[in-house]
């Protein structure tokens, strides 16, 4: 009998493993297009309430609520006494009025017995204090206890709930991020991740350079977590504990969902929820995923956006990037937040512009997003989150005016259902034509801010001058990371790509000589993957791809910009310019102006095989040079291309066509005649939204 079970048992294992390596798309209809959910906590609320919510929920046109999060007090009041009794109320609610339930794995917030008994497992942060239990996100990753504790908890809730067809997913603990733990354990696992990774000591001491400043190790233990306030604190070692936090990341990740998957159906999805944090190698790490979800908050301070008033809409590539990071995975991601209305964390809480939210909710559905679920349902009556806006005010009753506009973007949502037809669902080909690879590697961000050189250098800043670019041209963009094939795309730029190896460099040549249009920026392949420079020429590694050299790079003073000359114009720049020579062949498309290398290139192009390199080695002050640049490139391939103004975007999906505006002027759309107008019209104020059939 027990063997049976067991084969059975086995076979369904076999039967989940190779359906998660199937398309992830197949958690949702592709008539469904997008659905829309809240958060609700149940345990916040008294429960002769919780129907009254739902309904009116449901009501609203949501279809997806969330539960779970944050509640592993009461989901296990005692160590191993489990009550879900409330969970099962709760979610038989929500399945009357027909809404499913994504349920939360809990762990950011660890019970009090279970803190006062292994106080080990709270962060040690590096001035010696340790987190306390009285906030959120306070547990060590790298805690066997905590870890093991996690999974005990994780596993009856799978028992419990992996089963049930109200529930149709997981999201995994909250925000997911470690970057500083200076506990036992983390030491420990450091030193393990290290032994792993190296085999050797004397292979450590050299991609670490200890030469240097007499830092040799003679084994493993002797080494500590860096020191992040010690100045001058070796730079591979510091790089090497942002992967193994990372790692931490993404295996603690990893760890719940394989507890998970032991117990539940195969229908049921995982995904945990991002900030969206490009310098952030946590974000795509973990392998047991089903697909991605993000979180994102759009205003919440001052200075975002266009315009006097920018700071009430925010800016635009904020979702857009967001979107065109995580789909590229896996072509599925979810938004398991999407702010509401006012928040109370920024430094300074602003009401977002009436129609922003709806707008922001058509963003998102722009990028292909499968799901989209706001924080929160009810606003909060007590906690750390007062002031934080909800779908339904205080009182409880009442929607918000971001509530209102979620249950707008609702019925505008079954509209577009309506209109959906599988049979032309492609994107325009124009559109099509003009997708983008923008390759990037979190670990050249990480590497560059170990070593700036200038206060006026910002890596996310460079890519963005490119992304922003590509927006404007109305142009499809996938962020792709190395394993990826190059080939899909006609053109792909690699902005500052610091750390490069020969494989790499292999790899993008032959993508070059066989027809791609291959764009290198400044900072690129000045690096191993260690830190440590080439023992060549600077930049040797890169010099046949861009057919030229960088003789030197200089860097300027804020106060004295010096200029780019361009296509008969001038651009400023501050922060990073290479000098460069071209090789015989290779033409120069701009050069600098202003200093002792006036005349001398800034930007090199030739041809490659059956494609071209262009190489930026330099970084203007606004980004409009490198706009110009990519305009040149595209023309010269024939790929035409939009001008849209800056916060105006246009995107396809599923037979639609979604322009936004999150401009502070008036723009009117040019839709093609043959399309049909669904939503909105084509003259777009400031948060305007206009949606087509292609
Ligand atoms: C998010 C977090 C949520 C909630 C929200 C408030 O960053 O994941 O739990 O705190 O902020 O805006």
């Amino acid at each position: 009998m027990k063997t049976k079970w067991c084969a059975l048992w086995c076979t369904l294992l076999l039967f989940a493993t190779g359906l998660r390596a199937q398309d992830p798309s197949r958690f949702f209809k592709a008539a469904d297009l997008n659905m829309v959910g809240a958060y609700y906590y149940p345990e916040h609320w008294d429960p002769s309430q919780w129907d009254r919510d739902l309904r009116k929920m449901s009501e609203m046109g949501f279809e997806i609520t969330h539960f779970a999060e944050f509640a592993w007090a009461q989901l296990e009041p005692e160590e191993g006494r489990y009550d879900f009794e409330w969970l099962d109320q709760a979610v038989a609610t929500a399945a009357k009025y027909g809404i499913k339930v994504i349920l939360c794995t809990s762990t950011a917030t660890p019970p009090v017995w279970l803190t006062r008994a292994h106080p080990e497992i709270l962060i040690l942060r590096e001035d010696g204090t340790r987190w306390d239990h009285g906030a959120r996100q306070h547990p060590s990753y790298s805690s066997t206890f905590y870890r093991e504790y996690s999974m005990k908890m994780i596993e009856a809730l799978a028992k419990r709930y992996g089963n049930d067809r109200r529930v149709i997913g997981w999201q995994l603990d909250n925000e997911p991020k470690v970057d500083q733990d200076f506990n036992d354990d983390a030491q420990e696992r450091f030193r393990t991740w290290l032994r792993k990774r190296y085999g050797t000591i004397d292979a450590l001491n050299k991609a670490w350079g200890t030469a240097f400043w007499s830092q040799i190790y003679g084994s493993f233990d002797q080494i500590n977590i860096p020191r992040g306030t010690q100045l001058f604190m070796n730079n591979h070692q510091r790089l090497d504990h942002r992967r193994f936090c990372a790692e931490e990341t993404a295996t603690f990740l990893d760890e719940q969902a394989r507890t998970l998957r032991k117990y539940i159906s195969p229908q049921q999805f995982i995904t945990t929820n991002y900030i969206p944090s490009y310098d952030d190698g946590h974000l795509n790490q973990s392998k047991e995923l089903d697909f991605c979800s993000y979180t994102r908050y759009m205003v919440y301070g001052e200075n975002y956006g266009i315009g006097r008033k920018g700071y009430r809409v925010g800016p635009v590539e904020r979702i857009a990037m967001a979107n065109d990071f995580f789909r590229p995975f896996n072509g599925t991601y979810g938004v398991m937040e999407l702010q509401p209305g006012q928040v109370n964390w920024g430094p300074l809480n602003s009401q977002p512009l009436p129609g922003a939210v709806r707008m922001y909710l058509w963003h998102v559905f722009s990028g292909g997003s499968k799901f989209t679920v706001t924080y929160r349902f009810r606003q909060p009556l007590y906690g750390t989150e007062l002031y934080h806006y909800g779908i339904i005010g205080p009182d409880g009753v009442t929607p918000s005016p971001g509530g209102l506009e979620f249950q707008q973007y609702i019925s505008e949502l079954k509209q577009l259902r309506e209109a959906y037809d599988a049979r032309h669902a492609e994107v325009p080909a124009d559109y099509e034509a003009r997708r983008t690879a923008i390759l990037f590697n979190h670990e050249n961000s990480w590497s560059i801010a170990l070593g700036q050189q200038t206060t006026e250098w910002n890596t996310e800043g460079h890519i963005l001058k490119y992304y922003s670019a590509l927006k404007s041209f109305g142009a499809p963009v996938d962020f792709i990371s190395e394993d990826k094939d190059f080939n899909a795309y006609k053109v792909m730029i690699a902005p500052a790509y610091q750390q490069v190896d020969d494989a790499l460099i292999a790899k993008w040549k032959a993508y070059v000589e066989q027809g791609g249009h291959l764009v290198l920026t400044c900072r690129t392949g000045h690096k191993d993957r260690q830190g440590q420079l080439f023992e060549m020429k600077f930049g040797g590694k890169i010099f046949e791809l861009m057919g030229g050299q960088i003789d030197f790079f200089d860097l300027l003073q804020p106060s004295t910009p010096d200029q780019i000359v361009f296509g008969g114009k001038e651009y400023d720049w501050v922060s990073w310019g290479e000098i460069l020579s071209p090789d015989a062949g290779t033409e120069t498309w701009a050069t600098y102006k202003g200093d002792f290398y006036e005349g001398r290139p800034a930007v090199l192009h030739h041809k490659l095989g059956k494609g071209t390199v262009t190489y930026v080695g330099v970084d203007s002050k606004e980004g409009a040079f490198e706009k110009a640049v990519l305009q040149k490139l595209y023309g010269e391939l024939r790929i035409p291309v939009l001008d849209l103004p800056a916060g105006v975007t246009i995107e396809h999906r599923d037979g639609f066509g979604v322009a936004l505006n999150y401009s502070d002027k008036p723009y009117t759309v040019d839709i093609p005649s043959s399309a049909k107008v669904l939503i909105g019209t084509p003259e777009l104020q400031t948060a305007g939204v206009v949606v087509w059939k292609d």
